[in-house]
């Protein structure tokens, strides 16, 4: 798909680190972006800089979420790209001083990555469905998902985020398979560790070690190099139903 004005975009958890970068990353191209997130405040501020839109969207609801699509739409046109951003990533070991994981944090990042991802994804679907193609091959839309290199190797506290991050790796083939009748392509990104928000809380000496642990580049990931490659899938149509790790070939130990 050519990214221009022609074609308008949703990006979830547009409002921080690597789903704002992304809705600056197609906004640079012309793209029509609105950002769904439950910040406001820094939610306003991205869509101002970018000539965007935001909508204040809960992905863990249907009705905000069908809310959200509606005035993404009425906006800028049924959008041909969804980009799933939103995410949440608290941490509680399966056994911790004699009690066990707390289940309502793990069924509210299941809630939050997992099933916001999907419903995002089928809502989203459904209105691509509609669009005509923009393409002789027949393409209507293209989604990307985020998951993480947690979804291959958590780490210890982990158990939730991982659980959740895997449900999106492994959706990606069958919706791809799901939606390819439509001509709507389906993929996922799983980063390793990115300089953004969720990682800006650590220590420094705590984000210098965990660069230090990626092979090359040293370093942690820049959400311009995220952003980079979600346009990339977008205009590369033969990409389909897979899950790209972008990590500098990190595998995370255990702690
Ligand atoms: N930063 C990393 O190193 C890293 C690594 C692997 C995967 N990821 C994944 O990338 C995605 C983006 O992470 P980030 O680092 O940019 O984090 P971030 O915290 O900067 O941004 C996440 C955004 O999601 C929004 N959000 C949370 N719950 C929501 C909900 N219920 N409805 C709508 N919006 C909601 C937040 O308000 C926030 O703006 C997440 O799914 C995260 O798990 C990040």
């Amino acid at each position: 798909m050519k990214l221009d004005s022609s074609i308008s975009a949703v990006v979830t958890g547009g409002a921080s680190g690597l789903g704002a970068a992304t809705a600056r990353r197609l906004a640079a191209s012309g793209v029509r972006v609105t950002l769904f997130d439950m910040n406001a405040e820094s939610g306003e501020a991205v869509a101002a800089e970018i000539g965007g839109v935001f909508a204040s969207v809960d992905v863990t609801s249907d009705e905000s979420v069908a809310a959200g699509f509606e005035t993404a739409r009425a906006a800028h046109g049924g959008e041909r790209i969804l980009v799933n951003c939103a995410g949440i990533a608290p941490v509680a070991k399966t056994v911790s001083r004699g009690a066990p994981h707390p289940l309502d944090m793990f069924e509210s990042v299941i809630r939050v990555n997992l099933i916001g991802s999907f419903r995002c994804i089928a809502q989203s679907a459904t209105g691509m469905a509609a669009l005509d193609p923009v393409s002789a091959d027949g393409e209507r839309g293209v989604v990307i998902s985020t998951a993480s290199v947690a979804a291959f190797d958590g780490q210890i506290g982990q158990v939730a985020y991982a659980a959740s991050k895997a449900g999106v790796a492994g959706m990606t083939l069958p919706v791809a398979r799901d939606l390819s009748n439509l001509g709507i392509r389906v993929m996922t990104i799983a980063p390793g560790i990115f300089e953004t928000p969720m990682l800006m809380g650590l220590p420094d000496h705590v984000r210098d070690s965990l660069g230090q642990q990626v092979p090359f580049p040293s370093r942690l990931g820049r959400p311009e190099e995220f952003a980079d490659l979600a346009a990339h899938i977008c205009e590369n149509d033969m990409l389909n139903g897979t899950t790209i790790r972008l990590d500098g070939a990190i595998r995370m130990a255990p702690r």
